[in-house]
């Protein structure tokens, strides 16, 4: 049975009965201690917590999932995948554990004439939680299974949770026994290899706290209901049902091994082990890439990045220790797309961005991997050079952690080399490494566990936000926090060291920082008894999503839990922010119509008069696009288009052809804005202008990289976008009045005056040149004669370079003759405008020659020059014949030039 077939099997089976089916979720949910959605369950947490009521009794999805913990075990067990799909069914307080062992054993065991998926029931073991008689009784009543195959396993099999707080409860596992070719008989307890777990029903009843491991957790207490939560392998079904040996030869994988295995010079299942945990390395982690690059992450240093980073660096070295060294990964992610894309029809219509993201991490691995071999070579060298034959544990670690080298690619290169490696040395750094990530990791949980505090508030319900209709809202203190303690009253007197307080109202007209839009400014003031009260809001967070908590400084009286309050926001502040939010959905609308859709965005951030946008794009804008964005941006300001605002179903929104951001999650209710009707329609929970030309001029600064594939418009909008034309055009009048034209004729006329500038500064080298060579002649001429050395010690004119010197002294040299003679020169500092050496201010560049005959005497050019860069605060050196130097302190030239005469004088 196809795997497309098995997931349209489980959603009729569970549709049929009463279920509700809902898309799969994105892998990405915005929870910071959830890599990636890794069950069927986490889109539906808030039901199961109470937190939302769930619009539906029964549900039933096939949702993407991501497991990334056992990465090295992919390929060389048979049934691990980073990306899985898990079909499920989900009661919220209706049906519990009856209805849920029904549900499971009639799928599984109907025929697959009748819409079942055929399993022989004979085969069929269940595990329940140590004490749960409950669900051990249901099965044998319902599935008629015999005691001997119903095991009871302890909490880290049988009692699920997500690993970190949230709803818990027992659950019950459905097991397929393989045979005894796959091991030991004695049921899953024995050995999970041949027993094969299919299907996970979770008795969702607890909520769990912070914990240590899967079996080390508190347990807070019950939840509101009784819940069913089930979760059933797609790809461990298939692998079953479609009696291959491990699902990596599934229908939905395989292709990607064949692809590979046509351009590799060894096939698959050849009888190589670690060529085929190769192959199958590739073909799961190919699927993972595609899934996690379509929800939205491209590949970075850390997080999401990172894992996306590393699945792709597998990919490629694996296929190169499968001998492929081209390019292979844009193949990689058509396949994907060919067998994925009929139930995930984003691979199809994203394809080209997908494909893009992956290959240009591809092109830019291949380049470490040249600059790790080369690295390779060196230390191989090394090591051979000093005798040894034991490549070090710190050089495959850096190969390792720099380059990305996997520890076997660098023993093969190794042995290629005649070399082995310290792999101990290696471990033990891999060790330390994995230590600090390990305190790294356990240090962001603290700072997320302090949320704790505001827990009591999170429970008793939401803010709400008046914003959208009203500046000014009438509102009752929640709760008050200093520095994260719960406080119930705060004073001008008791805060004022303080840079933390904040304090929590059941409604406000703030907006909170989100969206890319950042938070609202203004003032909460006391009214009734703390009518002295006054506070200036610095700055506005949403926690839990729901809680609005507004950072303060007191100004002055005191704030008292409970007091009502009248929160304000700055008028002022808050037209700008409109206008920078407006701005940032009309230059994303611009870019999309100029760019095309594949200028995806990457993130924003406005606030009053100034935006930016990032996107997915390769390359630098050219100066035309940019234009045309602003051009594009600034007639649909001068269009004034309505703005409207609208909340409907997620689906619908995105079937108007609303634009979302890419990994984040939405609630099932979308807010819509909507720009001029197709011009511009966003999802976005921000405020804004009301119609288009009250945004104002929109003027785009500049284009930049940030980052791989990533560029960045920004802009100023409204009265700064004036002002900031205003200043250019003050800017260009200062100029055109200076240079006496009109200002269209000043790019042409500064071109000219730089162009005739070049050529006066020529002239001047030129006749510098040409005097010097006369003063040469004459100095030569009038050369004085110290003992039997005829000596030209002279100042030259400022601004000569040494360069020019060098000329100079070798020229005068020359008209000296073969008696024994010097040169020395030195030039007082000067200025040249085109900033070749010379040309600062206060350096004084000096000459000495020395010809052959003054040398048999003793004379040397490189001790001479020490003697004219002491007095001038300068250093030089060079050679016997000729040496230069500088220094900074013309006031002792003459000296310099003195000393140097005495020098000779005394040789
Ligand atoms: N949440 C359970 C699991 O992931 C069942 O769906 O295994």
């Amino acid at each position: 049975m196809q795997t497309h077939e098995i997931r349209k099997r489980f959603l009729d089976h569970f549709v049929k009965a009463g279920h509700v089916e809902v898309p799969s979720a994105s892998v990405i949910l915005d929870d910071p201690n959830l890599l990636f959605v890794n069950a069927g369950m986490v889109q539906f947490v808030p039901y199961f917590l109470g937190q939302r009521t769930p619009p539906w009794k029964r549900a039933v999805s096939v949702q993407k999932c991501i497991r990334t913990p056992d990465i090295d075990e992919v390929g060389i067990t048979t049934r691990h995948n980073t990306f899985f799909q898990m079909a499920g069914n989900f009661s919220f307080g209706d049906y519990f554990k009856e209805g849920a062992i029904e549900y499971a054993w009639t799928l599984l065991t109907n025929p697959v004439d009748q819409g079942g998926y055929g399993f022989d029931p004979e085969r069929l073991w269940a595990t329940v939680y140590l004490d749960d008689d409950e669900a051990f009784g249901l099965w044998q009543e319902i599935a008629g299974l015999p005691a001997e195959r119903i095991q009871r396993r302890g909490m880290a099999d049988n009692y699920w949770s997500m690993g970190i707080p949230g709803p818990c409860g027992p659950s019950s596992e459905i097991y397929y026994d393989r045979g005894p070719e796959y091991g030991v008989e004695g049921g899953p307890v024995a050995n999970e290899d041949r027993y094969i777990e299919i299907w996970n029903l979770v008795f969702m009843q607890n909520e769990r706290g912070e914990g240590t491991s899967k079996d080390d957790f508190e347990i807070l207490g019950p939840l509101p209901r009784k819940n069913i939560d089930t979760g059933m392998g797609v790809e461990r079904v298939a692998c079953l049902l479609q009696g291959v040996d491990n699902v990596y030869e599934t229908d939905l994988l395989r292709p990607v091994i064949d692809a590979v295995a046509a351009r590799a010079p060894r096939g698959y299942g050849q009888g190589h082990h670690d060529d085929d945990v190769r192959y199958r390395i590739i073909a799961d982690h190919s699927r993972t890439a595609a899934i996690i690059i379509g929800d939205g992450v491209s590949p970075g240093n850390d997080g999401r990045g990172y894992v996306l980073r590393r699945l792709l660096r597998r990919i490629i070295r694996s296929a190169k220790l499968l001998g492929v060294d081209d390019p292979i990964v844009g193949e990689l992610m058509a396949t994907v797309r060919d067998t994925m894309g009929p139930s995930y029809p984003e691979l199809v219509n994203d394809f080209d961005r997908i494909q893009r993201i992956a290959v240009a991490e591809e092109t830019a691995f291949n380049r470490t991997l040249a600059s790790g071999s080369r690295l390779f070579e060196e230390a191989a060298t090394a090591t051979k050079a000093s005798g040894a034959t034991v490549l070090s544990g710190a050089d495959a670690f850096t190969l390792h952690d720099t380059y990305g080298f996997p520890l076997e690619l660098t023993l093969e290169m190794a042995a290629e080399a005649g070399l082995s490696v310290d792999e101990e040395g290696f471990r033990s750094l891999m060790a330390e490494q994995r230590a600090r990530a390990k305190a790294d990791a356990a240090a962001r949980k603290q700072a997320h566990m302090d949320l704790s505090a505001y827990r009591e508030l999170v429970d008793t319900g939401p803010t709400e936000f008046t914003g959208f209709d009203e500046l000014v809202s009438e509102a009752r203190i929640l709760g008050i926090f200093v520095d994260g303690r719960r406080v119930p009253v705060v004073s001008h007197e008791t805060s004022a060291e303080s840079d933390n307080v904040e304090l929590i109202l059941d409604r406000t007209p703030f907006y909170a920082e989100s969206g890319g839009q950042i938070a609202d400014e203004g003032s909460i003031t006391g009214t009734g008894a703390s009518v002295s009260a006054k506070a200036a809001v610095t700055d506005v967070q949403k926690i839990a999503k729901t809680l609005w908590t507004h950072r303060v400084k007191v100004e002055s009286g005191e704030f008292v839990e409970g007091d009502t309050v009248v929160a304000a926001v700055d008028p002022r502040w808050r037209h700008g922010a409109t206008q920078g939010h407006s701005g940032t959905h009309m230059v994303h609308a611009a870019l999309r119509q100029v760019l095309g859709p594949n200028a995806v965005q990457a993130g924003s951030l406005n606030r009053p008069g100034y935006l930016r946008f990032d996107f997915n794009w390769q390359g630098a804008l050219t100066e035309e696009q940019r234009s045309q964005i602003e051009e594009v941006t600034n007639q649909a300001v001068e269009a004034d288009y309505e703005v409207r605002s609208f909340t409907t179903e997620l689906e619908t929104a995105k079937a108007m052809g609303a634009m979302a951001l890419f990994g984040e999650s939405y609630p099932d209710e979308v807010r819509v804005v909507e720009i001029g009707g197709p011009f511009s329609l966003e999802l976005c929970g921000g405020t804004h202008v009301r119609s288009s030309a009250q945004i104002g001029p929109v003027t785009i600064l500049g284009e930049a990289s940030v980052g791989s594939g990533v560029r960045r418009v920004e802009a100023y909008v409204g009265l700064d976008s004036y002002r900031h034309l205003a200043k250019e055009r003050a800017l260009m009048a200062g100029l055109a009045s200076t240079l006496k034209v009109p200002s269209e004729e000043v790019p042409a006329r500064v071109a000219n005056l730089v162009e005739r500038l070049r050529a006066a500064e020529k002239e001047l080298d030129r006749m510098r040149l040409a005097n010097a060579k006369a003063a040469a002649a004459n100095a030569a001429a009038g050369a004085e004669l110290i003992g039997k050395v005829r000596v030209v010690a002279q100042r030259m004119a400022a601004g000569m370079s040494a360069a020019d010197l060098r000329t100079l002294a070798g020229d005068i040299r020359g008209k000296l003759g073969s008696d024994p003679a010097v040169v020395a020169l030195i030039a007082a500092p000067g200025e040249r405008s085109d900033g070749k050496s010379g040309g600062d201010n206060d350096t004084v560049p000096f000459v000495v020659a020395v010809n052959q005959a003054a040398q048999d005497l003793g004379l040397r050019a490189n001790d001479l020059v020490k003697t004219l860069a002491a007095p001038v605060e300068g250093r030089g050196g060079g050679k016997a014949d000729l040496a230069q130097g500088a220094g900074k302190g013309a006031a002792g030239i003459d000296a310099a030039l003195a000393a140097l005469r005495a020098e000779i004088d005394r040789s």
